[in-house]
Formats: structure tokens, C-alpha cells, sequence
């Protein structure tokens, strides 16, 4: 049986990607958010996991406003970062893992959650950003499923949903045969608003209430409805929707290992939490 050990979750920004490429980590402006990282890599590189399940949300570019699946899984082979813009080279494809893909699938659409099934899947800063903190050599010792979840277009799925949604996922991880170490990564939020009015809003009591929760209460978010917790968090900040899929995908005694939190990088409040998760 698959081993879950533990989840990771961070905030993603594509500036990011450009601070990385000119080489900014010390930069007085960027080493709170980067410094973060230091405690989840020595995490990893001493509990070696071999496969990553990541939930992200794509913003446009894999899925467009003409098709917009609520949750949708890769089963590819390797998932390439196209170039979106903003300047951020593209890093090496991810690779993926099929067989695993397949078996979760089977899981998931059984348990009822009918996923659009991706063989071929472009991945955005979402996914590949995150990754790249989280490995800088960018040598993926890890094999990568990812999981999307719509947080572009009405109607959203709920928090309730997203809960249901990561402890499916766990029976499935659970249920493979392999002896292999998983490892779920969440990324998304924490607050911010790119657009409208409220552009720029922030809400730090929120996003502290939020990360306390995973660990003392982690059913918390979902007694919120989509349009509260975009009241609370931003029309971005609904993003969270990752860390409380990542949070149900840990099935057993969970602890905080880590946490940081940063305002602002970019237009967002930059959280982080690494979460042990024990049988
Ligand atoms: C920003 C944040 C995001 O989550 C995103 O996907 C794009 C941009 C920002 O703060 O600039
Ligand atoms: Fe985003």
C-alpha cells in the first residue's frame, strides 16, 4: 500500500519564477518568502518521497472559458510548462506516472467524483512554480499526478466539495498496491484580489484563522460558502480551495511541522505549512 507522508502547502505567484531566474532569493524583498522554504527541503530530502498528487488551479492556460472542468486529473506521461507570459522561463516537464493516474481514476469516478481525465495536460506557474521551490536543482525526484480544480469560472466547487474531494483521493493513493511514499502538495492563496474594486485586498486574521485550522479543526472552511470565503479571502484567495483538498488527503494523525507567512509578494499573501502525516 501507497504511504501518504505528509502534505505541503504554499501560495503560488508568477514573479516568482522571475525572481528565481535573475536569481533574487536574497533580495531583501524576497528572502522572508523564499527563507520559508529552507525547513520543507530538508524535510524532503530526508524523507525521499516518490510521487507528489498536486491540486492547483489552472488560470487559463490548459483550460479555457469554452471548457472549464470543475476538477480535472493528468494521466500523462510528462506534463510540459508552456509559456504563459509574465516572463517566467519554462522549466523541464514534470513527469508523470499513468499507471497510478489510471488507479486513481478508477478510484475517484467509482467514489462518484467524475473527473475529465487529461492525457495530455499543459501545466501552468501553478504547479511548476511550486516545484521548483520546492526542488531548485529542478531534477524532479518525484513523479507528479496533478489534480485541477476550477477556481477561474462560476459556479466554483465548495469547500465541502474540495474536503470530499482530497479524502477520495487519499483512499485512492491508499489503495494502489505500490510501496511507494506520496507526498501531497496544495497551491493556491492565501488572500488576495488581482481585480475589481477590492484590488489588492488582503486579510491576514483570515488567512491566520485559516492555517490554524488544518491542524486544530480541519473541517473549519467548509461550514463557509464560495461567495463568504471569497468575501474573506479575495476573488483569488478562493485559490485555498487547494490547501483544504491537500489537508483531506491526509487520512491520518497530522501535525504542523512548519508554517510561514509573508505579506505581500506580489498581490498576495504568501502562506506556507508543511504537515506530517502519521498512520
Ligand atoms: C498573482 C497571484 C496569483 O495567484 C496568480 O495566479 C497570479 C498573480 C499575484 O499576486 O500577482
Ligand atoms: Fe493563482
Amino acid at each position: 500500500m501507497a504511504q501518504i507522508i505528509g502534505g505541503i502547502t504554499t501560495s503560488h505567484v508568477p514573479s516568482i519564477g522571475g525572481a528565481i531566474a535573475r536569481g533574487l532569493q536574497n533580495d531583501p524583498y524576497w528572502k522572508p518568502f523564499f527563507d520559508g522554504f529552507v525547513p520543507v527541503r530538508k524535510w524532503l530530502a530526508e524523507t525521499k518521497p516518490d510521487i507528489a498528487v498536486v491540486f492547483y488551479n489552472d488560470h487559463g492556460l490548459n483550460f479555457f472559458l469554452d471548457k472549464m472542468p470543475t476538477f480535472a486529473i493528468g494521466a500523462a506521461p510528462s506534463y510540459r510548462n508552456a509559456d504563459e507570459g509574465w516572463g517566467i522561463p519554462t522549466l523541464k516537464p514534470l513527469p508523470g506516472y499513468p499507471p497510478l493516474s489510471w488507479h486513481m481514476i478508477e478510484s475517484l469516478v467509482e467514489e462518484e467524483f467524475d473527473l475529465v481525465t487529461c492525457q495530455e495536460m499543459l501545466v501552468d506557474h501553478a504547479c511548476s512554480l511550486p516545484m521548483a521551490l520546492l526542488w531548485p536543482d529542478q531534477n524532479w525526484p518525484v513523479k507528479v499526478i496533478p489534480v485541477c480544480i476550477n477556481t477561474v469560472q462560476a459556479p466554483l466547487p465548495s469547500a465541502r466539495r474540495c474536503y470530499k474531494l482530497g479524502q477520495a483521493v487519499a483512499r485512492a493513493v491508499q489503495s494502489w498496491p505500490g510501496d511507494e511514499k506520496v507526498v501531497m502538495i496544495g497551491t493556491g492563496g492565501l488572500s488576495h484580489q488581482l481585480d475589481g474594486e477590492r484590488a489588492g485586498f488582503i486579510n491576514k486574521p483570515f488567512d491566520l484563522a485559516f492555517m490554524r485550522s488544518l491542524i486544530d479543526d480541519p473541517t473549519w472552511a467548509t461550514k463557509f460558502s464560495t461567495h463568504e470565503l471569497v468575501e474573506q479571502a479575495g476573488t483569488q484567495g478562493i485559490e485555498l480551495l487547494m490547501w483544504l483538498a491537500t489537508r483531506a488527503a491526509l487520512p491520518g494523525r497530522v501535525s504542523q511541522l512548519h508554517t510561514n507567512y509573508h505579506i505581500p509578494i506580489s498581490n498576495t499573501a504568501a502562506g506556507l505549512m508543511l504537515m506530517d502525516n502519521q498512520a
